[in-house]
């Protein structure tokens, strides 16, 4: 079940999001020449990239996220319940009845 929620939550919101972001960088060619500019002075092009060098591109990172701010491919959070009444900041959340 943990697996199907991984195939399921990740692969839809990760290809559309990428769909988006390579139609930005073909809507955009400065800002993907920016891009591209900071991947080789901080990756090169002979090694592969790693998710530890993300702090060194902030540039790059910023073009993500605005990209997924400009194009929500979850726009809608999916149903939640609480197990029991629960008081977040003030507010009373019953538990759910389930039927
Ligand atoms: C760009 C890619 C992704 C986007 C935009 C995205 C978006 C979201 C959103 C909006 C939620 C709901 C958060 C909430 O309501 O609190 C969520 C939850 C979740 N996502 Fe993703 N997701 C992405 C990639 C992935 C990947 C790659 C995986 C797994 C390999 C994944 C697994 C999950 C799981 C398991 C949850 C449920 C978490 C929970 O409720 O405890 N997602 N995601």
């Amino acid at each position: 079940m943990i697996c199907m929620d991984f195939f399921i939550a990740g692969t839809q919101t990760t290809s559309t999001t990428l769909d988006y972001v390579f139609l930005m960088m073909l809507l955009y060619p400065e800002v993907q020449r920016r891009a591209q500019e900071q991947l080789d002075a901080v990756v090169g092009r002979d090694k592969p990239l790693q998710l530890a060098d993300r702090h060194k591109l902030p540039y790059v990172g910023a073009v993500l996220m605005e990209v997924q701010r400009i194009h929500q491919v979850t726009p809608l959070a999916g149903p939640r319940r609480v197990t029991k009444d629960t008081t977040l900041n003030g507010y009373n959340i019953p538990k759910a009845r389930l039927k």
